[in-house]
C-alpha cells in the first residue's frame, strides 16, 4: 500500500537534492532526507489528494514539504539536548555524523525549504493555497508539534496522567500527520465538515501510530526499528507503555485505530486507501 508512495518519494527526495548546490548544508540535509524512512507523511498527503480531487505532479511539492518538517523534527529530536539517539534509520544520526552545529543548521534548513516549497508552489498561487501552508505552519508549530516535543521533554521529569499524554501525542505526532490531510484537503476545496472530518482523523491517527511508537520502543529491536530501543524507559518518560503495560496499550491502539475508520466511513468519499492504510499500521513493526 505505502510501498508505491514510498518508491515515489525516495526517487523525488534524491532528484530534489542532487540538484542543490554541493555544500557541507546540503549534504547533511540531504544525508537525513535520503536514509529513508517509512515516507508516511507524504504518503498521507497524496493519499488525500486523490481523495478530494487533486493532481499527483501538483501535490508532490507539498508531500516532499511535509517530509522535510518531519526529518527536520527527528534531526532536532535525535540532538544530545534532546533525545540523545545515535541510530535513526538504520543509520548513524546527523549530528553524529556533522556535528551538533550542522545537524541543528541543517535541522534548520530543511524547515525553511518545506515552507519555500509551500510558498512558491501554493500560497503564491491561490487564496486555498495560503490557508493550507498556514495549516501546515501553525500545525508543526508554537501550537502543535513543537509543543508536543515540550510537553514529551517535560514527561521526562514529571508523571503525566492520560490526558497529559494524549495532549502530547495528538501535537508532537498527531498535528504533522493531521495537516499532512489537511493541506491537500484545503486546497482542492473540501467542505469544512469534511476538512474538520479528516483533521480529526488525522489526529488519532496519529495518536495511534505514537502509541505503536512507545511500544515498538520497549518490545523491538534497534536492527528492526533503525533506532535504538528502550529509550523511553531509560529516560523515566511517561508513556503509554509506562503507564498501562503493553497489553492495555495494545487494546487501546486498537480502540483509536476503530475510531478512525469510523470516522472515514462517515466522509462521503472514497477513503479506502486511506482505511487500509490505518489498519496496516496498526499491525506494523517498525
Ligand atoms: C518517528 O516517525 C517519529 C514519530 C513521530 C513517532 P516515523 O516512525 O514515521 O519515522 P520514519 O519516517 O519512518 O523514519
Ligand atoms: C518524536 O517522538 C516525535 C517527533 C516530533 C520527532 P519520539 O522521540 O518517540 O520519536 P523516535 O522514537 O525518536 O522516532
Ligand atoms: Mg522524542
Ligand atoms: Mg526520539
Ligand atoms: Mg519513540
Amino acid at each position: 500500500m505505502l510501498k508505491r508512495y514510498k518508491t515515489l518519494m525516495d526517487e523525488t527526495i534524491l532528484n530534489y537534492f542532487r540538484k542543490l548546490p554541493d555544500n557541507t548544508l546540503t549534504e547533511a540535509m540531504a544525508y537525513s532526507m535520503n536514509l529513508g524512512g517509512k515516507r508516511l507523511r507524504p504518503a498521507l498527503v497524496l493519499m488525500s489528494s486523490k481523495i478530494f480531487g487533486g493532481d499527483e505532479a501538483e501535490i508532490l511539492p507539498m508531500a516532499l514539504a511535509m517530509e522535510m518538517i518531519h526529518t527536520y523534527s527527528l534531526i532536532h529530536d535525535d540532538l544530545p539536548a534532546m533525545d540523545n539517539d545515535e541510530l535513526r534509520r538504520g543509520k548513524p544520526t546527523n549530528h553524529i555524523v556533522y556535528g551538533e552545529a550542522n545537524a541543528i543548521l541543517a535541522g534548520d534548513a530543511l524547515l525553511n525549504e518545506a515552507f519555500s516549497l509551500l510558498l512558491s508552489n501554493y500560497a503564491v498561487k491561490s487564496t486555498e493555497g495560503a490557508r493550507a501552508a498556514l495549516r501546515i505552519s501553525e500545525a508543526s508549530g508554537r501550537e502543535g508539534m513543537i509543543l508536543g516535543q515540550v510537553y514529551d521533554l517535560e514527561n521526562e521529569k514529571k508523571k503525566a496522567d492520560l490526558s497529559g499524554l494524549i495532549s502530547c501525542h495528538n501535537r508532537k505526532t498527531g498535528e504533522l500527520i493531521a495537516a499532512s490531510l489537511t493541506g491537500p484537503a484545503v486546497l482542492y476545496g473540501a467542505t469544512d465538515e469534511e476538512i474538520e472530518k479528516i483533521h480529526t482523523f488525522g489526529i488519532k491517527l496519529g495518536l495511534a501510530f505514537q502509541i505503536q511508537d512507545d511500544i515498538l520502543d520497549r518490545t523491538s529491536t534497534k536492527e528492526i526499528l533503525g533506532k535504538s530501543t528502550g529509550k523511553d524507559e531509560k529516560s523515566g518518560k511517561s508513556t503509554y507503555v509506562e503507564l498501562f503495560g503493553i497489553e492495555k496499550s495494545r487494546e487501546m491502539a486498537r480502540e483509536v485505530t476503530s475510531e478512525c475508520l469510523e470516522i472515514l466511513k462517515s466522509i462521503d468519499r472514497d477513503t479506502k486507501e486511506l482505511s487500509d492504510v490505518t489498519e496496516q499500521l496498526m499491525i506494523r513493526t517498525y
